[in-house]
């Protein structure tokens, strides 16, 4: 095994920090290859909570180096709190490598979000407010700032400059805000690139001679398939590619390289944020999955929109993914219900669908169609093995694999690192 990758199925929050943490007691390298501090990844060990927002979330296993890769776009602010944060607790995260390659989200990226989503009012994205899309928007533009630009003080001015030209008179004529200076935002670039000079690497050579010296490189998924600007529900997405082929292009590492895929699905679906959602449930069913899930954002804090297990999305994902196993989280939430409904289609305007409409016009009329498994009283959280399982709970994971047509290698009965139920090495 030498590359593995992590992604969310559904539209995040799957559990990808605690799936990744748990596979990093056995790897060598682990690589965020997209998004930036819009990530929340709550990690759970010895009882000590982490919520890591860009540090790979292996950075608590102290035998792996921790690597952010070319496609994530960085708040050096928040990067220097997050390792400080670490540091404080004892955790070596000042070793983490950073790509010279890397985007930076600077103070405009993130007032350039708040304002757009205002302008949009009734039409938002029901973004981050972390400057995540303004700062992919630059680098596709070809004006964004790179972590390499931090050392060559002349080019940064001018690359700010000229950045802020458009920016300042959009920022003033159409927002009616005040312009920003190029002169505060380049020095306070500069002032942290001392720190940075040491974590700077040619992060694909690294990862690449790792792979040839034969260590085992994971890539960790941020955000999720159904937020991806290609793949998810447009335009209510990221502004970046966390589907699987995003690790190759965010981490300067190719495709053959590339062994497995771990999807990770929660055993219900939730969403944060604007944008359609079959299954939403706006009633006290979705409260209680709420309250019962603790789905509250890591990064914002904004309650999560909650639904039972769509099979479509999760189909979907399985398929543009090409994903070799799934791994369910969070099956111990649904400990309680007498009955488990499943979204096994949709109603489209009285038509009916068994995949995903190709049009979003028709994605955002769709109507759950459900079936019932039965429930199961028998708390969880202790079982280790599939068959420590009530019967119930093992026929709706079966169901959920027959349905999704990939196999379920791992499913977590709670929040710690150890409770998880392993049925397949994903090593
Ligand atoms: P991520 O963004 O995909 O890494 O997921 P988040 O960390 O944002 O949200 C997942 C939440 O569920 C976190 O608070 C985790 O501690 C928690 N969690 C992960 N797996 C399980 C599980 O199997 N059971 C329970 N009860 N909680 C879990
Ligand atoms: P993790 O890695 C859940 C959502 C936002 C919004 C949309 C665009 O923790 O799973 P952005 O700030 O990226 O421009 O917002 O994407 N979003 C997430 N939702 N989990 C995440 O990350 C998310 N990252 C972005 O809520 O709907
Ligand atoms: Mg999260």
């Amino acid at each position: 095994m030498a590359g593995i990758v992590i992604i969310g199925t559904q539209w995040g929050d799957e559990g990808k920090g605690k799936a990744t943490d748990q596979l990093g007691e056995s790897v060598d390298y682990v690589v965020r290859y997209s998004g930036g501090n819009n990530a929340g990844h709550t990690i759970v060990v010895n009882g000590e909570t982490y919520a890591l927002h860009l540090l790979p979330s292996a950075v608590l296993n102290k035998n792996v180096i921790p690597v952010i890769g070319n496609g994530v776009v960085i708040d050096l602010g928040v990067l220097y709190e997050e390792i400080d944060g670490l540091l404080a607790r004892g955790i070596p995260a000042d070793r983490v490598l950073v790509s010279s390659n890397a985007h930076i989200i600077t103070g405009y990226h993130r007032v350039i979000d708040k304002v757009t989503e205002k302008f949009l009012g009734k039409r938002k994205i029901g973004t981050t407010g972390r400057g995540v899309g303004p700062a992919y928007a630059d680098k596709v533009n070809r004006v964004g700032i790179r972590v390499q630009d931090l050392f060559d003080e002349s080019i940064l001015r001018k690359k700010v400059e000229a950045s802020l030209e458009q920016k300042n008179a959009l920022l003033h004529k159409v927002y009616n805000r005040p312009a920003i200076s190029p002169e505060e935002v380049s020095d306070e670039l500069l002032s942290y690139a001392e720190r940075l000079r040491p974590l700077m690497a040619d992060t694909s050579k690294v990862l690449n001679d790792g792979l040839d010296a034969g260590k085992v490189v994971l890539f960790e998924g941020a955000q999720a398939h159904h937020l991806d600007v290609d793949f998810g529900t447009y335009p209510y997405v990221t502004s970046s590619s966390p589907i699987a082929a995003g690790a190759c292009i965010g981490s300067g590492v190719g495709p053959t390289r590339i062994d497995r895929v771990i999807g990770i699905a929660k055993a219900y679906t939730t969403r944060v944020g604007e944008g359609p959602f079959p299954g939403e449930l706006l009633d006290e069913v979705g409260e209680k999955l709420r309250s019962d899930g603790g789905e509250f954002g890591t990064t914002t804090g904004r309650p999560r929109r909650c639904g039972w297990f769509d099979a479509l999305v999760v189909q979907q994902a399985a398929r543009v993914n090409a994903l070799t196993d799934l791994f369910l989280t969070k099956l111990d939430v649904l400990t309680g219900w007498e009955q488990i409904p499943i979204v096994v289609a949709y109603d489209v305007l009285g038509v009916r669908h068994d995949t995903m409409p190709v049009s979003q016009s028709d994605f955002h009329h769709a109507r759950p169609i459900y079936e019932y498994m039965e429930g199961w009283s028998e708390d969880i959280s202790t079982a280790r093995s599939f068959t420590d399982l009530p019967e119930a709970a093992q026929v709706y994971v079966k169901r959920l694999e027959e349905l999704v047509g990939v196999r379920i290698s791992g499913i977590g009965v709670g929040p710690g690192r150890e409770q998880t139920v392993m049925i397949h090495d994903l090593l």
